[in-house]
């Protein structure tokens, strides 16, 4: 027999969307239950995103996380787009009356998220298996899973789907209801995590003949850099000398020197652009990369997951303050208006940024001509600033 449990909200996953979502839940006074299928260690290690919008970082502060991220993020005013061996610098700062972007890693922004989450007496049910979801049509919806070999039952008033791409959230909703849109890239990026100092205050994007590159940072030692790959990318392939190697070629520039150390992470990741529309049905909500992806040319999924939940938070309020449905019924259209442009943004920068097979001289042209329109023209460069450091939540 399953135990029964009973929270107000589900919430299914333990990514960023999972957990701001719990905390701003929490501070509502709204009850909520967490479930991750995945253990605490293997959350908190994983590397993913690493920069985050101002209006991310304002509302980690107001929520009471941000102690650690004021203390160690990395606070930028600017990034650099580099093409034909030269730097050209977008100053956010100027362009967006003072606006930055904070860097500071995902997998930090989760520990944080856990620490305060458990020490204030939430609940995070790590390690569950065979997660299901049930009655979403219902006002009594229900999430069954699996834990340390006992079977629980977990009813509430409302199912929040934070369970990123691959989660049962969203395939979970009937055929027919939801329309899917999407784009897969014919690239990928090998990423690399280095013990080695960042050879650069600011971010830099490279267009290069041999592909995009990115250079990156953690911290004040530590660097992060992309090249662009094949989707299928055998990362068995590519010894750290070889991708030392691309990386100075391809960001190569007068006077500049990239500054190397050892390897202690590599992968590949592949490159596409999904949403599904609506985000929600009955009262399964979805949020985060569950609903969405974009390609992280423009570092943007961690923000658009914490947007989300923002509105799905505002939404449980006036529910629960006064029973009024209006918030719920209008979450699905307040969020895409955001998610259709940081589509349309990121791949804008996929697309100026990266060499596609099969395209032709014309294509090279047309993409160096703008670059060199973007780093040129204030309304161009402002347009990708404002963009970048983050568009005015709702
Ligand atoms: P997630 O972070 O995916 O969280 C979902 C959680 O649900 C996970 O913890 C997962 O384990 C859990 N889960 C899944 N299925 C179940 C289940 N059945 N039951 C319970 N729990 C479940 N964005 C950038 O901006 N820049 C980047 O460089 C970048 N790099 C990335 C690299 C990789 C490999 C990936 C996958 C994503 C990257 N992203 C990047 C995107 C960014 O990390 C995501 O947009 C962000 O994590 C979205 O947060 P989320 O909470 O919606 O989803
Ligand atoms: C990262 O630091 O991992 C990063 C930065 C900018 C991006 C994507 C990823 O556009």
């Amino acid at each position: 027999m399953p135990i029964s449990q009973r929270t107000q909200v589900g919430i299914v996953g333990a990514g960023p969307a999972g957990l701001v979502l719990s905390h701003l839940l929490q501070l509502e006074g709204i009850e909520s239950l967490v479930i991750e299928n995945r253990s605490r260690q293997y959350v908190e290690e994983r590397v993913r995103a690493g920069v985050l919008e101002q209006g991310t970082v304002d509302l980690l502060t107001e929520m009471g996380v941000g102690q650690r991220m004021q203390r160690e993020g990395l606070v930028h005013y600017g990034i650099e787009l580099r093409f034909n061996g030269k730097g050209h610098r977008i100053d956010f700062k100027e362009l967006t009356g003072g606006k930055g972007i904070t860097i500071y890693s995902q997998h930090e922004v989760v520990k944080d998220l856990t620490n305060a989450r458990l020490a204030s007496g939430g609940q995070i049910f790590f390690e569950v298996e065979n997660v299901s979801v049930h009655d979403f049509t219902s006002s009594n919806p229900k999430i069954h899973y699996r834990k340390d070999s006992q079977d629980y039952e977990m009813s509430c008033d409302f199912i929040a789907g934070c369970d990123g791409f691959h989660g049962i959230c969203r395939p979970s909703i009937p055929e027919g209801i939801l329309t899917t849109y999407e784009r897969v890239y014919p690239f990928g990026w090998l990423g690399i995590l280095a013990e080695a100092p960042p050879s650069s205050d600011e971010l830099i994007y490279t267009y290069h003949e041999r592909g995009f590159a990115l250079l990156s940072m953690r911290t004040p030692h530590i660097s992060r850099l992309y090249v662009q790959c094949d989707p299928d990318e055998d990362i068995a392939l590519w010894p750290d000398e070889k991708i030392w190697q691309e990386l100075e070629t391809r960001l190569a520039s007068d006077g500049w020197k990239l500054t190397k150390g050892p390897i202690l992470q590599k992968g590949v990741t592949g490159m596409r652009s999904f949403v599904v529309e609506p985000m929600r049905y009955g009262r399964l909500f979805l949020a985060g990369d569950s609903a969405h992806i974009v390609p992280p040319t423009g570092a943007k999924g961690l923000n658009l997951a914490v947007a989300d939940v923002r509105v799905l938070a505002r939404a449980f309020k006036a529910f629960y303050a006064t029973g009024r449905t209006e918030l719920l019924n209008t979450y699905s259209e307040v969020c895409l208006r955001r998610v259709w442009k940081v589509q349309r943004f990121s791949w804008w920068m996929t697309s100026m940024l990266h060499r596609f097979p099969g395209e032709n001289p014309f294509d090279h042209r047309r993409q160096l001509a703008e670059l060199d329109y973007v780093t040129s023209s204030r309304a161009a460069s402002q347009s990708l600033a404002e963009n970048y450091v983050g568009l005015p939540m709702d």
